[in-house]
């Protein structure tokens, strides 16, 4: 059982919640606002519990250095904006500045803290750093799924310093998760695309031995057909591509939609043709149109297929969109999750 937030007793604490706002950027502009936005709903609540809070995260991998590049100073506006609640930056994650920003922290404000990876420790899962990281606070609360892969300070260590909690999104998507893994209703039918097909080969395998269908688009499934990979019937590998393998051709499409608009749950992660390039989003946006037509219940999850939706301005249109990208093929894979592993008691 997960340790939840609505069991902490958060009045009058100093909470720390790890969020991961590692959005893509644009002219230091937040692309992907939905990561930043997905805080909101524990961030309120902990305000409204009269608890003081901070946030953390990391953007980008700046190897333990600090990068300016990758601070958070430069989303601290949109995070306000997104958030709608007044944050103020402290340009360090640890020590004396969080500390003294955390005596003078108004009610109803919430603080942004500097990159949590440009100290190794972080990555490290240095002990002595997430101590560091917890000294400031009483209670540490996790609500990034997306980043619960990761067995680093700010993510697993520190949950076994402070007393620590799921927060609300966390729990959402742990619970979306759940649903696609047991109890489904069938036909179930999984998508699978995007780049590294040794990354998706676990849970190619999963949906594999669980669902009716598993679908394979993008650039896994030329490198699952170069390498002679084999699956059973179940795995549909596409029969025809556009020109040089750049989309999934006509015929394959077809296929794929005719199986997507009978399915009863689907889960997809991962573009199925090249899409930045408006001439190969083609499957990837037909795709989309079955999902939402078969009425199925639908979990979608991974940076560019969300980019797909927010293209389509499909993100309301969906059963349940995922912050994660890495960790839902993780989670769903059956790969550890150290940063909910360790809120489980
Ligand atoms: C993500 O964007 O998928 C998460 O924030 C994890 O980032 P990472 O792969 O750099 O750990």
């Amino acid at each position: 059982m997960l340790r939840r937030i609505q069991d902490a007793d958060v009045a009058n604490k100093k909470v720390l919640v790890r969020v991961d706002f590692n959005a893509a950027l644009e002219n230091e502009d937040v692309k992907e606002t939905f990561k930043v936005a997905a805080a909101k709903e524990t961030v309120d609540y902990l305000l409204s519990k009269n608890a003081k809070v901070a946030m953390i995260t990391h953007l980008g991998r700046p190897d333990g250095k600090a990068v300016p590049e990758l601070s958070l100073g430069q989303i601290r506006d949109d995070a306000e904006r997104i958030l709608g609640i007044r944050t103020a930056f402290v340009p360090d994650c640890i020590g004396e500045k969080v500390g003294e920003a955390m005596d003078a922290l108004g009610f109803g404000e919430t603080l942004l803290l500097e990159n949590v990876r440009f100290y190794d420790g972080d990555e490290k899962n240095d002990p002595e750093f997430a101590g560091k990281l917890a000294q400031n606070f009483d209670i540490f609360i996790n609500d990034a799924f997306s980043a619960s892969h990761r067995d680093h300070a700010s993510v697993s260590g520190i949950a076994r310093i402070l007393p620590s909690f799921a927060g609300l999104r966390l729990q959402k998507e742990v619970e979306e998760m759940e649903k696609v893994k047991e109890g489904f209703s069938r036909p179930a039918v999984a998508i699978i695309g995007g780049a590294k097909i040794e990354t998706k080969l676990p849970v190619i395998e999963f949906f594999e031995e669980k669902y009716d269908n598993v679908l394979v688009g993008g650039k896994i499934a030329n490198e699952a057909i170069d390498q002679k990979l084999e699956f059973s019937e179940k795995v549909v590998l596409p029969a025809d591509f556009v020109d040089d393998r750049l989309d999934i051709g006509p015929d394959t499409l077809l296929r794929f939609k005719e199986i997507v608009l009978g399915a009863k749950t689907i889960v997809w992660n991962g573009p199925t043709g090249k899409f930045e390039d408006e001439k190969y989003a083609v499957s990837s946006n037909e795709i989309l149109n079955a999902v939402i037509a078969s009425g199925a219940y639908s979990l979608i999850g991974g940076g560019e297929t969300l980019e797909i939706l927010e293209k389509n301005d499909a993100m309301g249109k969906v059963s349940f969109v995922s912050t994660g990208g890495g960790a839902m093929l993780d989670y769903l894979g059956g790969a550890p999750m150290p940063g909910i592993e360790v809120l489980e008691s």
